[in-house]
């Protein structure tokens, strides 16, 4: 039976090469790497989903992000992966969606993703209409994807997302 489980210590290891497989190490020159160099992770909302034998099999991170001058904290969610072997089965729309759900109860507003609108728009997600909001570059800026916690978060919310400090 697959599990879910909040990552703890013990699964870094598992992440690391869950990450290589899916994404390449060269992910880490990737856009969004820079905004959580050294920053905490939000634990309470990273989980990763165990196969039998103990082996990880999938993983959703968050990190804190700061947006424009006033400094509008927000979540960054991902890495999100799954194991090629169990894409397809619903097991990240379950990281997703249950990661999601606690975000709200733990009072976070907003969050953004970079990934592809057709996967991620049935969680809310959406893309912004004017670009007010900047990505560290390269990013494309249609996979800019920006989910409200809370109705009408982004509103008036603008600029630059940089690193939590
Ligand atoms: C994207 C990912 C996290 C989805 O997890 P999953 O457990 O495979 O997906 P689910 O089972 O919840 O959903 C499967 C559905 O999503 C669709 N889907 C998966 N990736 C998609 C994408 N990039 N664009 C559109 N649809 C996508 C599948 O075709 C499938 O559709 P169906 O139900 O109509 O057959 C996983 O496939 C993965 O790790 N992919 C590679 C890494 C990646 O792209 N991560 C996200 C970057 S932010």
């Amino acid at each position: 039976m697959i599990e879910f489980k909040h990552e703890s210590r013990n699964d870094q290891d598992g992440i690391e090469n869950l990450l290589d497989l899916v994404f390449s190490p060269s992910r880490i020159n990737l856009s969004s790497y820079s905004l959580r160099k050294k920053i905490p992770k939000v634990k309470t909302l990273c989980f990763v989903a165990k196969n039998t034998d103990g082996s990880i099999i999938g993983v959703i991170r968050y990190w804190p992000v700061l947006i424009g001058e006033k400094k509008q904290i927000s979540l960054l969610i991902g890495p999100i992966a799954i194991h090629p072997i169990f894409q397809g089965e619903g097991l990240g729309a379950y990281l997703i969606n249950h990661s999601i759900k606690i975000s709200k109860k733990y009072g976070w507003k907003r969050a953004i993703l970079i990934g592809d609108i057709d996967y991620y728009k049935s969680f809310g997600f959406f893309q912004q209409k004017k670009n007010k909001i900047n990505f560290p570059q390269p990013t494309d800026s249609k996979r800019i994807l920006l989910l409200e916690l809370e109705n009408n978060s982004f509103k008036g919310v603008e600029g630059k997302v940089v690193k939590f400090y």
